[in-house]
């Protein structure tokens, strides 16, 4: 109404009186302007900055959350990092030749201490220069086998020859003494299969065939979940006086890929067999959200109740559900489903944004009894190093289960992922950034576990971390257990998938940073690396031991990573959890159950 007015003033030619008159209308009066009423287009505006500026000031988190909502909602708005919008896009994955020869000198200098000082022990201590064996029985080859496969890949004859020596003439499994079943399993079941497959020699395979005989009894139970402990050469199943009557989830299900390459390879159901049961038992006793807690009971098959976690004895669960589904060429749907149930889990109650950087990490759910004896769970920002493999896990399984073609590209085109793979695909992506935050410290080592700040924990002050820290750590104080890092290599083989699927450089700038860190702080002049007790102290204090897995994982990874992406492919290899390559193959047997 306002604007008909104002437009039919304009047009009148005014008499200079009227236009006197006009003037001081215009001057005294307040004119209406357009959109009448309050909500004029400033007034709104200054309406959503005070709104906006008290919320970024009161209360951060929710703004953060917000803007990452209204970022998502639309699809064509998403940013999905590390993917591309554009068609011609495929990138070359060269070698970086003098990257991926100085973590092969790294090899050598653990492997060469090792075997001066320790040939044939299950475990090496690089300070006082000594090895040990898991059992008073002797040992069974933990890290001469371990390592094997990882020389194949760099191109180590001369220590290749020797330590296939020593399996040929020093290997027995003839030990009267309690093995871990999933250990044994992933490591030296594991290695011996890659090795097979990287060199054709039968002696691994055979090898093979006679450890897997001497575990098939660790599945004996009422339920056919195994024993978590194997007598190697008395054939039978043990418990583990650690976990009672139980078996940790990851260890019953951390053994499907290594048996079944071993059931394909020789044409035999029984290993396939066996552990596709194990899988059946854990479908039917599954919980309603698609997680599993980290205990399970042999006897009647169901979970006890424990928490739930993607750390320790849950980690590799869902890796090898994921795993599972590429091993046989993505012909077994049943893994694909309880894949993406435990994704969406995972999604819906795991994944949490730090309170200030709005960093993407993962929290347990401690199950709390109260007085009435009902069952609470409880959220506890608490993230393993363990858990930073599961970023370019959920990044492989995006490009598996969550595209809309396959192969993707490399780097992927956002519009290649459905929703599911994309929201795989950024919480995957950011939780490497995250586990690249963990190595903020002085060594640039990453802990063994951080805990993520929430309202509630009671840590105020001034000099109180923003977002992360690690619990129990006092200066001048002895360092809690939480602030060691042992060698491990989850991060870096994060990075080399991440790399792989993008052709990222910054996944290998990350890479680097690490093998430097590596170098600077846990390698040992006179030959081996060993852990450091705490990542936020220099110098560093070394404990005296070499894990197996430096030499089986953190630098195979860190080589893969620099090595030609044509070395190993992801679309012919799946890698077992202790980073032994098995190939993807197209099944003759189906699985029995849905
Ligand atoms: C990308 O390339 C494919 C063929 O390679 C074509 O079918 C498709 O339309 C292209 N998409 C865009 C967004 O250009
Ligand atoms: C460990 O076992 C190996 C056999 O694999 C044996 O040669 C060695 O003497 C044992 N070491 C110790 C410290 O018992
Ligand atoms: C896996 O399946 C794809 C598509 O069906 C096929 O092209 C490929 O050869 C298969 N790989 C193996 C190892 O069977």
């Amino acid at each position: 109404m306002a604007d008909a007015g104002t437009v039919r003033n304009r047009r009148k030619v005014p008499s200079p009186q009227a236009n006197l008159e006009n003037k001081i209308k215009a001057k005294y009066t307040v004119q209406p302007r357009k959109n009448n009423g309050p909500f004029t287009p400033r007034s709104l505006f200054w309406i959503f900055l005070i709104t906006l500026t008290y919320t970024v000031i009161t209360d951060p988190q929710f703004f953060i959350e917000s803007f990452r909502r209204v970022l998502r909602g639309p699809k064509q708005w998403i940013s999905v990092p590390g993917t591309t919008t554009h068609n011609d896009s495929q990138v070359v994955l060269g070698a970086d030749i003098a990257k991926r020869d100085a973590v092969v000198e790294a090899f050598k200098h653990a492997w060469l201490a090792y075997e001066r000082d320790a040939m044939g022990a299950d475990e090496y201590h690089p300070i006082s220069h000594e090895g040990t064996n898991l059992t008073e029985a002797g040992g069974i080859g933990y890290t001469v086998v371990d390592s094997i496969d990882t020389m194949l890949i760099m191109g180590l004859e001369d220590e290749y020859k020797r330590a296939r020596s020593w399996i040929e003439n020093s290997l027995t499994f003839e030990r009267d003494g309690n093995f871990n079943t999933f250990e044994t399993t992933i490591r030296v079941l594991g290695g011996l299969l890659s090795a097979y497959h990287l060199s054709d020699d039968s002696l691994f395979l055979d090898k093979a065939k006679d450890l897997a005989d001497r575990m098939l009894p660790a599945f004996d139970t009422p339920s056919g979940l195994p024993y978590p402990m194997i007598n190697l050469a008395k054939r039978v199943g043990v418990f583990n006086e650690d976990s009672r009557k139980f078996v940790s989830t990851a260890e019953a299900t951390t053994l499907q890929l290594e048996f079944r390459d071993l059931s394909h390879l020789l044409d035999e159901d029984i290993y396939w067999e066996k552990v596709e049961k194990v899988m059946e038992v854990v479908k039917a006793a599954r919980l309603h959200t698609g997680l599993a807690s980290i205990f399970l009971n042999p006897e009647d098959g169901h979970f006890v109740l424990s928490a739930i976690r993607l750390g320790s004895r849950g980690d590799s669960y869902y890796e090898y559900l994921l795993k599972q589904y590429i091993q046989t060429n993505l012909t077994e749907p049943v893994y694909r489903k309880m894949y993406d149930d435990a994704m969406e889990g995972v999604a819906s109650h795991l994944i949490q944004r730090s309170q200030k950087a709005g960093l993407t990490y993962t929290s347990e759910l401690i199950p709390e009894r109260n007085p009435q004896g009902e069952i609470s769970w409880r959220l506890v920002p608490k993230q393993d190093h363990l858990v930073c493999f599961f970023g370019g896990s959920l990044m492989l399984g995006a490009v598996h289960t969550g595209s809309l073609v396959h192969p993707v590209s490399i780097p992927p085109r956002a519009s290649e992922l459905t929703d599911q793979g994309r929201r795989d695909w950024i919480n995957g992506y950011e939780l490497i950034e995250t586990c690249m935050k963990t190595h903020d410290t002085r060594t640039g080592l990453s802990p063994e576990i951080v805990h993520f700040r929430i309202p509630s924990d009671g840590i105020d002050g001034s000099a109180a971390p923003d977002d992360w820290y690690i619990k129990g750590a006092k200066a001048g104080e002895r360092p809690p257990y939480d602030a060691r890092y042992i060698l491990r290599p989850e991060t870096i083989e994060s990075l080399f998938i991440a790399y792989r699927l993008t052709g990222n450089q910054r996944f290998r700038d990350y890479g680097w940073n690490i093998f430097q860190a590596i170098e600077k702080h846990c390698k040992i002049p006179t030959g081996g690396y060993a852990s450091v007790l705490s990542v936020d102290h220099v110098p560093v204090e070394n404990e005296d031991k070499m894990e197996t897995f430096l030499m089986s994982e953190t630098l195979k990874y860190l080589y893969l990573l620099f090595e030609d992406a044509s070395v190993l492919p992801l679309s012919k290899w799946v890698f077992n959890t202790e980073a032994h390559p098995l190939p993807i193959f197209k099944p003759s047997i189906r699985t029995g159950f849905s």
